[in-house]
């Protein structure tokens, strides 16, 4: 039986509690431990193998979520974020979802597509009946330079031609090599294929080929995660959880319809997704790239989550999003961190570090609207605002509560404050 996700007052335990919990969860070694300790767990020189002109590393905060439990097993998400809020909102979101069975998620093959663009053609659906009718020729070429994601069963799957007639620069061809990446985010095995069939692209259409690179809307390779929370687990001081399940959907509809809400709710969305994804040592632009451009799909940019009433009245939500991430290759192997990361999560698979994901990023969307939609998030925020104010205006490790609480409980929550009772509390010491 997997051990429980649900660390009921982790966020009270001590950095070291926190770790020694951790390394139990993930078995991790004295020396794994000690990454976690050492600041960024990246020496510079294992930086200096990553970048050009590195100098050093810049650290950020790596937190534990707490309470996920998806397809029936319970996990610990690694998340890399500098903002307040977000490990512990997404957090009690999971355990809101927990309470309606946990999170379902499913996902694609590993499908990325490579493009190869093809100019100074007169004739484009002859071209692209040729290609069509080498498709397998085509397939196999690629093949032969796909090394060890070939020989884990990865490697070309198809080939799909689009024409574009009529550009600023005369006609285009655009073919797309369909490639399983498997466990791999892929990006080099795609960009080799593609440039290794330029050439027999061009012999074949007689054309000239330009570009030959990834496409980063990895729409072949989605992710999807949805999930149940009871009304009445959604209930406030203020507002029943009935009144509550609708105020949320109202949110996301205003996200559906409105370029300028989905922004901001998709960011939201990201702040989850984007922080798992650093964790993992994954390339966190290209998720991006790929979330916004799927979001725009139908022409408008758009929600990413959907949000509904069940005929229960309780609240679903849904998000499916492209994910090309790896957990083999790049940073996720040179990063000491990242592989830690991984540990945490249990997985080695890459399509199920998608899944996790996104329910991630299903999860840190509900937080949000549900703090926005109810309460208000300024609140939560105020708290998390007053703690870095305690910390900066130089309260030592222990003196650091007494000042958040001091602060809100007077509502004045300005640095020359927490600087103020600082003094105050140093003097009676
Ligand atoms: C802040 O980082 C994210 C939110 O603005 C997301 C949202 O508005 O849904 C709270």
């Amino acid at each position: 039986m997997t051990p429980s996700s649900r660390l009921s007052g982790f966020y009270k335990r001590t950095l070291q509690e926190r770790r020694q919990t951790i390394g139990d969860w993930a078995t991790l070694t004295p020396e794994e431990l000690q990454v976690l300790e050492g600041g960024s767990g990246l020496s510079a020189e294992q930086a200096d193998h990553m970048v050009e002109n590195a100098i050093g590393t810049y650290a950020l905060p790596l937190g534990i979520a707490t309470n996920f439990t998806i397809n029936g097993t319970d996990r610990l998400i690694p998340m890399v974020v500098e903002e307040p809020s977000v490990v512990a909102a997404v957090s009690n979101a999971a355990r809101l979802f927990r309470e309606g069975g946990g999170f379902t998620t499913s996902s694609d093959e590993p499908i990325m597509i490579g493009q190869i663009q093809v100019l100074d053609l007169t004739d484009l659906e002859a071209a692209k009946q040729v290609i069509l009718d080498n498709k397998a020729l085509l397939m196999a070429e690629a093949d032969k330079v796909g090394g060890s994601i070939v020989k884990h069963g990865g490697g070309a799957r198809d080939i799909e031609v689009r024409t574009f007639e009529s550009t600023s620069i005369g006609k285009m061809l655009v073919i797309h090599l369909l490639y399983d990446t498997r466990d791999a985010m892929g990006a080099n095995a795609i960009n080799t294929a593609v440039e290794h069939l330029a050439p027999h692209v061009e012999s074949l259409t007689g054309g000239r080929v330009n570009l030959r690179i990834l496409s980063n809307l990895s729409d072949q390779r989605k992710a999807k995660a949805s999930g149940m929370i009871p009304a009445a687990q959604l209930a406030t001081e203020t507002i029943s959880g009935a009144e509550a399940v609708d105020a949320i959907v109202e949110a996301g509809v205003f996200a559906e319809v409105d370029p300028y809400r989905a922004t901001t709710h998709n960011k939201g969305i990201m702040n989850g997704i984007d922080a798992v994804i650093i964790a993992t040592g994954n390339d966190w632009r290209a998720i991006e790239a790929g979330a916004h451009a799927y979001a725009a799909r139908n022409g408008q940019y758009s929600s990413m989550s959907r949000w509904w009433k069940d005929e229960d009245g309780n609240l679903r939500g849904s998000l499916e999003l492209p994910m090309a991430l790896g957990t083999v290759g790049g940073a996720t192997r040179v990063h000491p961190a990242a592989g830690i990361a991984l540990k945490i999560l249990g997985t080695k698979s890459a399509r199920e570090l998608a899944e996790i994901s996104l329910a991630v990023g299903l999860a840190q969307n509900l937080a949000a609207i549900k703090a926005l939609a109810t309460d208000g998030i300024q609140r939560g925020h105020m708290r998390m605002h007053a703690r870095q104010l305690a910390v900066a205006a130089g309260a030592s490790h222990e003196m650091v509560n007494s000042v958040v609480q001091a602060m809100l409980k007077e509502g004045n929550i300005r640095l020359e404050r927490a600087k103020a009772i600082v003094a105050e509390l140093d003097a009676k010491h």
